[in-house]
């Protein structure tokens, strides 16, 4: 009897603490100071990867993008947290610079940053030769999309839903947040040039 209830508490305790394979993969939670976004956050990863055919492991080794070739180096994860790290650290500069004129919210910033790609787990498959493809169900809905159906699911709230809605080119078609606009070019500053940069 005394087991049970020491498994019963243990199991609350699992409910309420970040899946230590999210945690590894994205120590930049740490940074979400509300306790109850943070685990949203958290807890919108770990569905994802419910429902993923990708692992923690195949997002430390597929490359950041499928458009600049075989050998790119930089992968998933070394993009999704680069682009969490630009984004905090601009959003800090514009707090700290622009007189209270223009002001980032640095809780919404992370979450939204952290969560900007979520839907990319639903949105890839991995061929035969372990590459990850677009799925048919990607091809449908793209991640934008997922990324928000995920995050509601886990509770996220609306100004964060709205980081994952509006971070890629469906976000041009509406008016973007300032914490938007920040993951939004913290990510494309960081694809853009791989992609079509000028080489002289
Ligand atoms: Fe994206």
């Amino acid at each position: 009897m005394e087991l049970d209830i020491w498994n019963l508490k243990f199991e609350e305790f699992n409910i309420s603490t970040m899946n230590k394979d999210v945690l590894a993969l994205w120590p930049e939670l740490e940074w979400i100071n509300n306790e109850a976004l943070r685990e949203q956050t958290a807890k919108t990863w770990e569905l994802a990867f419910e429902r993923s055919v990708l692992t923690p492991e195949d997002l430390n080794r597929i490359p950041f993008t499928l458009l600049v070739g075989p050998d790119l180096k930089v992968t998933f994860m070394d993009h999704k947290r680069s682009v969490v790290h630009i984004a905090r650290d601009a959003g800090q500069k514009i707090n700290d610079m622009y007189h209270g004129e223009l002001t980032v919210d640095m809780d919404v910033l992370i979450a939204g940053a952290i969560l900007a790609d979520v839907g990319k787990l639903l949105e890839y498959e991995l061929d035969e030769n372990g590459n990850a493809v677009q799925g048919n169900y990607g091809k449908y809905v793209r991640h934008p999309f997922s990324g928000v159906s995920l995050a509601e699911e886990a509770g996220v709230p609306a100004e964060v839903c709205h980081i994952i809605a509006a971070h890629a080119g469906e976000g041009n078609m509406i008016k973007r947040t300032t914490e938007a606009y920040v993951v939004h070019h913290a990510d494309f500053m960081t694809f853009l040039p791989f992609k079509e940069r000028l080489k002289v």
